[in-house]
């Protein structure tokens, strides 16, 4: 007898398939009448594997009243209620690990990017204006400068480690200081004023919303650069906007955004922003690891043993 388990939604298709076929799978997503749908699973629904960034609250946990885990494809959980979850004695897993190197080598291109203009400046090639206007601007370097990683934590290691070989040194802030070689710093607007480039890696959710604010841009200043791979929760995104527009910093990458995938068309015309679509996770690779751990922490809490990866 195969567990029965609800998909919230649309995801890593090879992760899907596995779901499907290992699990008797209600696919939320498809459901004409989501309520009815849940209705029915009620009786018997132990299991939750979750996909995106829709919400997993209390109410849908309520209306699977046997829910034993939810099983998150993604490292962040912002996305889920952790405190009904454990009001409800329910299970939350998530994907850390398998994803540090290459969510760390896509922030790292964010900065060599974003310092170095290289989408812009291919742009410039392909319409023409090196032929016409001559050679594209000159940019600035990486090596020498200070990159402050506001959340030094798996994934933050691993893209310190990346930056110090492109000549880069490091500080950081988290909430508490960790035994490492880097700088300190007590918070993110004295991390910003010490840093050329500020790179949030910390996790979404209430606990940093907005915590790269005006004081924060301000203390980066007119030569800083802000790279967020992290969530866009964390940033004041119309602060971050009008800073740009205004040159208030000198330029931004971004991986992630508030309203996700709505992005402001004011940042397509930006020419000091590099703009990534949530990719920083995004290789076949990863993408399998991630869903080989969703599932194999599914499979382990039906099995009676501990899961690989709880977050609560
Ligand atoms: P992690 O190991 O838990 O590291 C998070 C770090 O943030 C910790 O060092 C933590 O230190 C710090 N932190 C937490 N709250 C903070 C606060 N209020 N102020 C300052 N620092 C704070 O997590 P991870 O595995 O590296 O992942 C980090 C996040 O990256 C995920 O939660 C996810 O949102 C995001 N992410 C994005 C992508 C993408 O595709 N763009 C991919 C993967 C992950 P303290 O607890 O000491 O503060
Ligand atoms: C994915 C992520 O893009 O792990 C995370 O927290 O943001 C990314 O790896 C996302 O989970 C896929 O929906």
């Amino acid at each position: 007898m195969k567990h029965e388990i609800v998909i919230t939604g649309q995801g890593h298709k090879g992760t899907l398939e596995r779901l499907q076929q290992e699990f008797a799978a209600i696919k939320l997503w498809e459901a004409a009448d989501r309520a009815a749908a849940l209705k029915q699973a009620a009786p018997r629904v132990r299991g939750l594997a979750h996909f995106g960034h829709g919400r997993v609250d209390g109410k849908l946990m309520d209306a699977l009243p046997k829910l034993e885990i939810v099983s998150n494809f993604g490292v962040g959980v912002d996305a889920i209620d952790l405190e009904a979850a454990k009001k409800r004695g329910v299970t939350v897993t998530n994907t850390p690990n398998v994803l540090n190197e290459c969510v760390a080598d896509c922030a790292v291109a964010l900065v060599l990017n974003t310092l170095r203009k290289f989408p812009q400046s291919e742009a410039w090639l392909r319409s023409g204006q090196w032929a016409t206007r001559g050679a594209y601007p000159l940019t600035t370097s990486l090596g020498g400068k200070t990159l402050g990683i506001l959340g030094l934590g798996r994934i933050g290691e691993a893209i310190a480690k990346r930056a110090q070989a492109f000549g880069m040194k490091i500080r950081y802030h988290n909430r508490s200081k960790k035994n490492v070689s880097y700088a300190y710093d007590a918070d993110a607007v004295a991390l910003a004023r010490n840093s050329d480039v500020l790179l949030v890696i910390t996790p979404g959710g209430a606990g940093t919303a907005k915590l790269v604010n005006a004081k924060v841009l301000d203390a980066l200043g007119p030569q800083g650069y802000l790279v967020n791979v992290a969530r866009g929760s964390v940033v004041e995104e119309p602060v971050l906007l009008r800073y740009l527009q205004e040159k208030r910093i000198a330029g931004a990458g971004l991986d992630v955004y508030e309203n996700e995938p709505k992005v402001p068309p004011e940042f397509y015309a930006l020419d000091n922003a590099v703009l990534f679509p949530h990719v920083a996770s995004a290789t076949v690779e990863t993408r399998k690891a991630m869903g080989d751990l969703q599932v194999e922490n599914l499979h382990l809490h039906f099995a009676g043993k501990p899961v690989k990866t709880p977050v609560v």
